[in-house]
């Protein structure tokens, strides 16, 4: 058989299902408004349900035909949006930078998702995008970029800072999110591991948003309150092996890790 033909046929192309999700208003239409037409609406028209269009992209030599299925955030919307989470590849999580309540509510997400899939679920054969939307609108920013890169880097997820208004980060992410979908796809259904080693653990991860969300010193260095000085010790020393700039790299772990260093001298101080 001629070579050419030959390839041609080995790479066919392929046909995926991506779905966005995340609260209502973050953005999540705006993002593939972006996207497949270039364009910005700041007029808010809430996703009834669900919206869906197809479009066809080009990752190396292989055409992908997408389709999305835009959903829509407000929890009115559960019943109909329910039925469309099966046999997705790609999903893209979309939180607003200037809304921490969107940012906490991508796991109550995930676990709708999860809910939903039931025993189909397996989120190792799922490409996830994180999307921290609206940082154009920089003074009204609480989400910062660590936290945000944090919570999805810890999963094996992407992570991108994006604007549907300016466009900024829309193009490299969708070409990230394609991309990934297709090494999947190429791979067996299984996800590959992220290029980059992401270089730090779960625990790591973990400990640095237990000390973000602490409430007080105690709480930081997970001591009771009233421990001796050598218990505050002995909690700092951990805390400062695991979090120490030299060995973790982490994001948010300088911060981090200061935190813990300026907890227990204020804890010293009061100890006899
Ligand atoms: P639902 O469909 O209700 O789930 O909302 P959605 O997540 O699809 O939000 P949508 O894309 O409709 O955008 C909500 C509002 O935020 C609109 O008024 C948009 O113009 C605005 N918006 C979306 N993205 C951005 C952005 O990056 N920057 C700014 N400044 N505004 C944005
Ligand atoms: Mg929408």
């Amino acid at each position: 058989m001629d070579t050419n033909v030959q390839k041609r046929r080995e790479k066919k192309s392929l046909r995926v299902k991506v779905i966005s999700l995340g609260n209502a208003e973050v953005g999540k239409s705006c993002i593939i408004k972006r996207y497949c037409e270039k364009r910005f609406v700041p007029k808010y028209l809430a996703t009834i349900g669900i919206d869906y269009g197809v479009t066809k992209v080009q990752v190396r030599d292989r055409e992908i035909k997408v389709n999305i299925f835009d959903m829509a955030g407000h929890p009115f919307f559960y019943e109909v949006r329910n039925e469309f989470y099966k046999d997705s590849q790609g999903v893209i999580l979309v939180y607003d930078v200037g809304l921490r309540e969107s940012f906490d509510a991508l796991d109550s997400w995930l676990a709708e998702m999860k809910q939903e899939m039931g025993s189909q679920a397996n989120m190792e054969s799922i490409v996830f995008v994180v999307c921290a939307n609206k940082v154009d609108l920089t003074k009204r920013r609480v989400v910062d970029e660590s936290e945000g890169r944090l919570w999805a880097e810890s999963r094996g997820f992407h992570y991108f800072e994006t604007s549907a208004q300016s466009g900024e980060g829309i193009s490299e992410m969708f070409q990230a999110f394609f991309s990934s979908i297709t090494d999947m796809c190429e791979n067996g259904g299984k996800r590959p591991a992220p290029e980059v080693n992401v270089g730090f653990t779960k625990e790591q991860a973990d400990t640095i948003r237990r000390i973000r969300n602490s409430k007080d010193s105690w709480d930081m260095l997970g001591v009771k309150p009233g421990a001796t000085r050598e218990e505050v010790n002995k909690a700092y020393r951990k805390l400062a092996v695991l979090l120490h700039p030299d060995k973790c790299v982490a994001p948010g772990s300088e911060d981090a890790f200061k935190a813990v260093v300026n907890a227990r001298t204020s804890l010293l101080k009061n100890i006899k």
